[in-house]
């Protein structure tokens, strides 16, 4: 689809949802649609970055999906020990720097050492920022954001009086701008502890097909319904007689 006319988000972010139900639906194993879900999140970060969107998140493993078992988490988490060198030549070949938000305290050594080398390697592009959400959590960020606030008020570098909403950002993971669009595939209506501070002005849409199946022209139409949303952040365009 031809994005030239149209009025594109600045920040797009991805709850990556439904590889498991996809697989199981074709008599596959969960992990098999973890392995499509990757491919996946290939493709459509190339087609989303192509069409002059700058930011992209994604939310690929939360805090929460420990509960699961063991066999799954460790597949998730050697998905990005295993496909390293991929994941590399992908972000060199669409000059996409990629960055990653969430808890480091359990995470493997070889997990962590697999983010810094993408990160670090990735660093010299600016233009197309891959903000890749790894054992993150909305709540353990803002708590983490806090601690670090605490910590610079008491060693006197900032001063609590002068704690605005643009100051607090600066304390989360990643300075990011707001989202503009998120889109949860697979049918769930919910934020499940997603990006909770950068979501709070973001158009929300809900596709029914499962991460695997959304494709290019699933994404174009979540773009059409996305541009015909009427943002207001809270105020009310007086010569609109629409309104
Ligand atoms: C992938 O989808 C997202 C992750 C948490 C890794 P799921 O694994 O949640 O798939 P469903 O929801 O069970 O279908
Ligand atoms: C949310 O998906 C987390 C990620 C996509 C990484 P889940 O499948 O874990 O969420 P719930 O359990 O359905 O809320
Ligand atoms: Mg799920």
């Amino acid at each position: 689809m031809d994005y030239s006319k149209l009025k594109v988000p600045n920040h797009v972010a991805i709850i990556v949802d439904g590889n498991g139900r996809w697989a199981t639906e074709k008599g596959m194993s969960r992990s098999e649609g973890h392995n499509e879900g990757f491919l996946n999140v290939k493709r459509l970060s190339a087609y989303i970055f192509s069409k002059n969107i700058k930011y992209l998140s994604a939310y690929l493993f939360s805090t929460e999906n420990f509960k699961r078992s063991q066999g799954e988490v460790s597949f998730l988490m050697n998905l990005l020990v295993g496909k390293l060198k991929e994941i590399l030549e992908f972000c060199h070949e669409e000059k996409i720097k990629a960055i990653f938000s969430g808890r480091k305290d359990n995470l493997s050594d070889k997990v962590i050492k697999a983010m810094k080398k993408i990160e670090e390697e990735t660093s010299i592009y600016k233009d197309r920022v891959f903000n890749i959400c790894f054992n993150y959590g909305g709540h353990a960020e803002i708590i983490d954001a806090t601690k670090k606030i605490v910590e610079d008020v008491e060693n006197g570098k900032l001063d609590i009086n002068k704690l605005d909403e643009d100051t607090f950002s600066k304390y989360l993971y990643q300075d990011l701008p707001p989202v503009d669009l998120m889109i949860r595939t697979s049918g769930e209506q919910r934020l499940s502890n997603f990006m909770l501070w950068q979501n709070s002005y973001a158009e929300f849409y809900f596709p029914k097909t499962y991460f695997p199946d959304f494709d290019e022209k699933e994404f174009d139409k979540a773009i059409l319904e996305y541009t015909k949303r009427d943002r207001r952040f809270g105020g009310i365009d007086y010569e609109n007689k629409n309104n």
